[in-house]
This record gives structure tokens, sequence and C-alpha cells, in this order.
């Protein structure tokens, strides 16, 4: 089934910065109902943000964490959040969460009514829910992923160690994927995860960064108007 619909990866650090952020959500769904009701569909695959490095941190001074461990924790909070972005959206959103991008049984069953949003989760260890927007834009035929976090643009590195890091508007994937390169490591804070990257460059998708809490921003990305933000494409 292609239905073209827009896929937002709402990172996990605007859903809960440090507690839940709710006057961020009630704009964020005033904004993506208006475009419902314009006719766009909408996959909203959810991060993790302050919960899953609280859980995270927690476990890590009882005990001694594997990798995997770790990527777990993250995702049961990518869905404790998905669960909390169906709820507000109740009226339009599938009530089942998707949590394997993979398996058809579990995209089947959204859209079918009719409905405008699909929210999606973590699904295994060894990436972010990037990798899960990517898959499922792949799969339902979305040619764009607007990927939603705290940074406003992608550098040629990493800003907060370099002074002279500089901000990139328009990148292609082959020089966006020299600054993030090729592993993923738990916990990893890159505007988009290597594992992710490297299948959109194989798509040929297009991945606009942009920060999530400027939804004027966002309305003017929706509106394909002039907005801020890095193109990777
Ligand atoms: P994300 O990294 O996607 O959320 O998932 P985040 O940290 O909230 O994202 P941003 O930075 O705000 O955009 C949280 C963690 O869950 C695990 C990873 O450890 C990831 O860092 N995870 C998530 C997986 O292991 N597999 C998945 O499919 C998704």
């Amino acid at each position: 089934m292609k239905i073209n619909p827009i896929v937002i990866s709402l990172g996990g650090s605007l859903i809960v910065p440090e507690k839940i952020n709710w006057k961020f959500l009630k704009e964020f769904r005033k904004l993506i109902v208006s475009n419902i009701k314009k006719g766009e569909k909408f996959i909203i695959v959810t991060g993790g943000g302050g919960t899953a490095r609280e859980y995270q941190n927690a476990a890590s001074k009882v005990t001694k964490l594997t990798d995997d461990d770790r990527d777990w924790i993250g995702i049961h909070t990518t869905r404790l959040n998905a669960h909390l972005i169906k709820t507000i959206f109740r009226e339009y959103a599938h009530p089942r969460i998707n949590k394997n991008p993979r398996t058809k049984e579990d995209l089947g069953v959204h859209f079918e009514k009719g409905e405008g949003i699909m929210v999606a989760a973590g699904w295994r260890p060894g990436w972010s829910t990037d990798y899960v927007a990517t898959i499922l834009a792949e799969r339902l035929g979305a040619k764009k992923i607007i990927n939603l976090s705290n940074i406003k643009y992608v550098y040629d590195k990493d800003p907060k160690k370099y002074r002279n890091a500089k901000k990139i508007k328009e990148i292609n994937w082959a020089d966006f994927r020299k600054i993030v390169g090729n592993k993923w490591d738990p916990g990893m804070n890159m505007p988009f995860d290597p594992i992710a990257s490297k299948m959109a460059e194989k798509l040929g998708l297009e991945v606009f960064i942009a920060e999530g809490k400027n939804l004027k921003n966002l309305a003017n990305i929706l509106d394909d108007k002039k907005s801020i933000g890095t193109i990777i494409r």
C-alpha cells in the first residue's frame, strides 16, 4: 500500500526535554490536525528523550549495562512516548502503535479506515528511531522525512566543541555520511543516525533536519515554503 504519507521523526527531546512538554504537544497537535484536514497523512515516529536518558542513567548506576540493555531501555521509552502521541491524536491515529516496521501485519492495519496518522516507535537494538522512520518511508512510499529535534541546522563538525563549526543548509548523502560515520553507538546524538543515513542514501530520500519547537517553521516546511533547517538529499 503506497499512500505517500509525510514521515515525521519526532525527537524525544521535544516530547520530554526533561519533563513532558505538554504545551509543545498541544501546539504540535493543532498544526498536524489542520494538515490532516487538508488531506495529508502522517507517520509520526517518537523518540525517547529525557525518559530514555533517565532510565538508562539510573540502571547504569546500579549495574553495568550492555549496549543491548541500553538500547532496549531506550526502545521501551520510545514506546511509552508513542502511546502518549497516539492518545493525544485519538480521533486521527490508528489505535495500534507500529513496533515492527518490517512485518506486513503491523503495517496492513494502518490507514485502512482512512486514519490520518500512524504512530510508530523503536524496534530493535542497533539504531535509533531515525532508522524506523526510514524503513517506514520506504514501505509506505514516502519521499521525505522531517526530522525534528532540538538542533536548528546540521554543522560540519560538533558546534559544542568547535567554535568555527559551519552550518549547512543543503548537503548530499555522501558528504553527510562523512560527518556521521558508519557506526551506531547507543545513546549517540547525531542529526540523523548513521544506519538510517546509509539506507536513506540508497533509497534517494530527502531528509529535512529542523528544530521542532519552532512550529511556525514546521508549518512552512509542510506548506513547502521557505524554512529554516538542513536538507539532506
Ligand atoms: P532515539 O535515539 O530515537 O530517541 O531513541 P531520542 O534520543 O529521543 O532522539 P532525539 O535525539 O531526541 O532525536 C532512544 C534510544 O532507544 C534506542 C536507542 O538506544 C536510542 O538511542 N532505540 C530506539 C533502539 O535501540 N532501536 C530503535 O529501533 C529505536
